[in-house]
């Protein structure tokens, strides 16, 4: 449950990163708005890997979601550098990838609920 509520502003984070990458391209301001979705998408990343260690209890669960959270944070981290650094061939798809992977992951958290709250319905 709150995996999922972590991906899900995670993946909304990085849907507002191009959307204010339009407008840090077309309008004065624009750069202190991309600046501070940076700032949402690197915060919801630490939370992110913070809830998934809290999650994961040792002998139980796998720790798989929590590899999936620390590299998604080095991705952030590098795409920072590589916005600062303004290397746009780089970072402009891998804002796309990471969108993307966020998406894929909201969705794969969002079908093992489903597939939890039918068996359990089912008794
Ligand atoms: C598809 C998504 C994204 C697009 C299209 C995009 C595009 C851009 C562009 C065009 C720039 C300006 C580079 C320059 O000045 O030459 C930039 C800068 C930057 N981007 Fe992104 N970006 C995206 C996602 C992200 C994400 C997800 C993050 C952070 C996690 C990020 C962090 C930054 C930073 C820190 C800068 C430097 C800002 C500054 O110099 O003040 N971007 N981005």
């Amino acid at each position: 449950m709150l995996s999922r509520a972590v991906i899900t502003l995670q993946t909304l984070a990085l849907f507002a990163a191009p959307v204010t990458a339009g407008l840090l391209l077309s309008s004065p301001g624009g750069r202190v708005l991309h600046s501070a979705s940076a700032y949402a998408v690197f915060t919801v990343a630490v939370v992110h890997v913070v809830t998934a260690v809290l999650a994961w209890r040792p002998g139980g669960g796998s720790p798989r979601p929590i590899l999936y959270a620390a590299v998604f944070l080095g991705l952030t981290l590098a795409q920072i550098a590589l916005g600062i650094a303004q290397v746009k061939t780089l970072h402009v798809p891998l804002g796309v990838l990471m969108f993307g992977m966020s998406v894929l992951q909201l969705s794969r958290v969002s079908a093992g609920r489903r597939t939890r709250v039918a068996a359990v319905s089912q008794g």
